[in-house]
């Protein structure tokens, strides 16, 4: 299936910010690792690779403005778009050699997202989507699992960070999805958590205080694999409440269900 030209722009510079994070990767003691908040970290492989994207995004594009983690939100002369960009999702794991990270970038138009792309360069895996036009890992079409029934369901989730998020709420939730599913997940990159059950490959995913940029390209790219997508209490304020659940139809209702359970 031939991209079309947004998309392309979007790959390129996801390979781009992709080869300088394989560069860094390993290389923590050269990485100027700081602190931005109790166990947040960042490091100059994530700064680094924001500035690759910035710079190939804003010469391909420019006037879009930009909503990023690190440097924050940049204006542009063309309020009508917006690139939403986690440069690297996954810093723990970067930051402890566990080869799970990603970056991520999605497009918004008129306040609605159109187009994401989410890599992980250490598996070489690049998962595309663009509104109307289907999910894809690696040029091969994506579909939601079909499984119906939470008993042979495998759930990713995010736990929140020392210092982060409500501890016992989460605690709770893990207790009321775990007595009913095959599987619990905590792979440690919202973003491949969201590409993957856009594969087929988990069945569902829940996760509370994420930010626009965790979430944004796994939003588009699950909705355009079959899939349904929500907060915890069904309505469509992910990107300003953080709260994200989703699945096939099914499984996105039993979660939902499951995480209303007060006891
Ligand atoms: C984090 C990851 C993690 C999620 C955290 C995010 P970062 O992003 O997506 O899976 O649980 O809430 O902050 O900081 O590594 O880009
Ligand atoms: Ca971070
Ligand atoms: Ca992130
Ligand atoms: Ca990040």
């Amino acid at each position: 299936m031939a991209r079309s030209a947004i998309i392309n722009v979007m790959v390129q510079a996801a390979l781009k910010a992709g080869r300088s994070l394989a560069r860094d990767f390993g290389e923590v003691q050269n990485l100027q690792v700081s602190l931005k908040g109790p166990a947040d970290y960042v490091s100059q492989a994530d700064k680094r690779a924001e500035e690759i994207l910035f710079n190939e995004l804003s010469r391909a594009r420019p006037g879009y403005s930009f909503l990023m983690e690190e440097r924050g939100g940049v204006a542009g002369d063309d309020p009508q778009h917006r690139w939403i960009v986690d440069p690297l999702d996954g810093t723990t794991n970067f930051l402890h050699g566990i080869p799970f990270f990603a970056i991520s970038i999605a497009l918004e138009r008129q306040g609605q997202i159109v187009a994401g792309v989410i890599y992980n360069p250490a598996m070489n895996e690049l998962f595309t989507a663009e509104r109307g036009s289907g999910a894809f890992c690696n040029e091969h079409r994506m579909r939601v699992a079909a499984r119906r029934d939470l008993g042979h369901s495998v759930i990713a989730t995010g736990l929140p960070f020392l210092g982060h998020g409500n501890h016992g709420q989460a605690l709770l939730d893990l207790r009321n999805v775990m007595g009913e599913v095959s599987g619990i997940r905590r792979f440690g990159a919202a973003s491949l958590d969201l590409a993957y059950v856009a594969a087929g490959r988990f069945d569902g995913f829940w996760e509370d205080s994420l930010k626009p940029w965790d979430m944004a390209a796994g939003i588009l790219m699950v909705r355009e694999a079959g899939g349904y997508v929500s907060d915890r209490q069904g309505g469509q304020t992910m990107l300003t409440s953080g709260s994200i659940v989703c699945g096939n139809e099914d499984i996105h209702a039993k979660l939902l269900r499951q995480l209303q359970i007060k006891r």
